[in-house]
């Protein structure tokens, strides 16, 4: 079974890429209707047309408030046919309304061990802080910022002095590893919420046996092709 999703965007698309090459290969059992971009002319949407697939740029510039820019994007997501949305560093807060016409099937992923630093820069709010360990998490999206059931998290030492630009780098080579593995537990209907608890039913796949990844802790771990 296919999922049918739509990925929103605001920037490079590193994360839409990591979803494509996963999808390309044969193992994330996604389609990716559309991509959405809120802003014109980034990297992302370059990515999507390599690849085939249908972009488009909503502004949210060209709406009065945030209640009308979710209903353009339901319409859109809705109209490509997308079941379930993946926010693959977009940087906007979505509403009610798009919530609802995607009832937990709405997933974000952010640069940082939430609950610790949520919002905008997470990896300089990390990095400045000192931290000794920073990561990033895959997430249900609710009302509130950053906030959903968390449905897997990477964590990666933070090396003092190295900076936020060098940190963030890190981070991201494993958003690349754990994003696309919960969108497939998603498609494969494997994620049970049960309050702020995440439930990942066992599936067939194994444990990945791939050893090519920096120190980090993963949890859940990955498996086969992730
Ligand atoms: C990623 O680090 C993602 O986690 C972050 O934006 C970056 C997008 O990179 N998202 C957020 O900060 C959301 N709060 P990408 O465009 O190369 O995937």
């Amino acid at each position: 079974m296919t999922l049918p999703i739509g990925v929103l965007i605001s920037g490079g698309g590193s994360n839409l890429q990591a979803l494509i090459d996963r999808m390309e290969a044969g193992v994330l059992d996604v389609t990716i209707q559309t991509v959405i971009s809120n802003i014109p002319g980034v990297k992302g949407l370059d990515r999507a047309a390599k690849h085939g697939i249908f972009s488009q740029t909503l502004s949210h510039r060209d709406c009065p408030d945030r209640e009308s820019y979710d209903r353009v994007l339901v319409r859109a997501l809705r109209d490509a046919g997308a079941q379930a949305v993946v926010l693959a560093g977009f940087m906007r807060l979505v509403g009610p309304e798009l919530l609802a016409a995607f009832p937990g099937r709405v997933l974000n992923i952010h640069p940082a061990l939430l609950p610790s630093f949520p919002g905008l820069h997470a990896q300089n709010q990390a990095a400045e802080h000192g931290v000794r360990l920073a990561g990033c998490t895959v997430h249900f999206v609710d009302e509130e910022v950053d906030h959903g059931p968390i449905i897997i998290q990477a964590a990666v030492p933070a090396l003092p002095g190295e900076g936020a630009e060098m940190l963030g780098n890190r981070i991201l080579t494993l958003e690349h590893r754990v994003f696309p593995q919960a969108v497939q537990w998603l498609a494969e209907g494997r994620l049970d919420v049960q309050g702020r608890q995440v439930v990942v039913r066992p599936g067939e796949r194994p444990l990945a046996t791939r050893n090519d990844l920096p120190p980090c802790l993963i949890f859940p771990p990955l498996e086969d092709g992730f």
